[in-house]
């Protein structure tokens, strides 16, 4: 592997008649690295996803996977990756077991390798004692941990995961975000996508923020955090204005605030620890919340 990136995006636009999807996407994703495109509803995430696996073509600008271009040399590019989507692509009236076989053909697995390959991924990921069962009695869960298993059997260079975790329940979230750590040890590189600030900041390297299609802020969600700031203390006082108090979120740290609030004699109607959010994000980083109607991404931090 060079020190080539394993996704390089340069100036890419895409639009759907007067709807301009991607407005000059630049980005890089690095060899072993997770990535996450963090965006609210209709940013272009899937957009992004679905030009950098071939089955969208640009407009304009390049966009490169695994040494490739997506355009010119798109059967070398689908050779080199794996996708899983915001809906599962497995079958659901084959066993796990079938699945994987079925993928392994369809990603010219040799055949010698197959058994060994499908009974390691059904290992790796917990779904040994479901890999005869027809998926369709498969909770969300397990169909998503699958559908990762069944995207790994080719060993792919670049997988990208399209809100892996969206309407997953909390455990099932977690059973999810050791997988996708499980196909970061294989050594793939992972472009994920999100809209949860926690997602983005339990499993990626590196973040890149993106509204109205183009990259607005990235880096670490270290640095990311830095620029809008870290948790805080929300106090609802009786005559209804709010206070907000910076915490490490540390108990000792929320004692030391609650008590500054007794000393003070505050009258509180309600109070809550509130970590920052993509909302938060969004507000420091353009002054205004998420689009309008994008219900889910005020619950992420009650979903953990
Ligand atoms: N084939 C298409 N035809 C017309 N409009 C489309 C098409 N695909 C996507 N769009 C529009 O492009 C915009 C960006 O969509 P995209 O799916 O990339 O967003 P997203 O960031 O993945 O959003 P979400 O978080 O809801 O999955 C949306 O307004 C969507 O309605
Ligand atoms: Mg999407």
């Amino acid at each position: 592997m060079t020190n080539d990136p394993a996704v390089r995006i340069r100036g890419l636009r895409k639009a759907y008649g007067d709807l301009v999807v991607l407005d000059g996407l630049d980005l890089d994703a690095h060899a072993g690295e997770v990535l996450a495109l963090l965006g609210p509803n209709g940013a272009g995430k899937t957009t992004t996803v679905r030009i950098l696996s071939t089955l969208v073509a640009p407009d304009s600008g390049s966009a490169s996977v695994a040494g490739h271009d997506v355009v010119r040399e798109a059967p070398a590019v689908r050779a080199a990756i794996s996708l899983t989507g915001q809906y599962a692509a497995v079958d659901e009236l084959l066993t796990g077991e079938e699945n994987m076989r079925l993928m392994a053909r369809l990603a010219h697995v040799p055949r010698a390798q197959v058994r060994d390959r499908a009974a390691a991924l059904l290992e790796a990921f917990d779904l040994v004692d479901a890999a005869r069962r027809p998926v369709r009695t498969y909770s969300g869960g397990m169909r998503r941990r699958l559908d990762l298993a069944v995207g790994l059997v080719g060993r792919p260079r670049v997988v990208f995961l399209d809100e892996p975790t969206t309407g997953l329940d909390p455990r099932s979230r977690g059973e999810v975000w050791d997988m996708v750590r499980t196909v970061v040890a294989a050594g793939a590189t992972v472009l994920l996508t999100t809209q949860y600030l926690d997602e983005a900041e339990r499993l990626a390297d590196r973040v890149a923020v993106i509204d109205h299609g183009t990259v607005i802020a990235q880096g670490t969600t270290t640095e990311l955090k830095r620029t809008i700031g870290t948790a805080h203390v929300e106090l609802v006082l009786a005559d209804g204005t709010t206070e907000r108090v910076p915490t490490d979120g540390s108990v000792p740290d929320v004692r030391r605030i609650l008590d500054d609030v007794e000393r003070r004699d505050l009258l509180v109607a309600a109070w809550q620890v509130r970590e920052p959010t993509l909302d938060d994000v969004f507000l420091t980083l353009t002054g205004r919340p998420t689009a309008p109607g994008a219900p889910a991404l005020a619950t992420a931090q009650e979903t953990r």
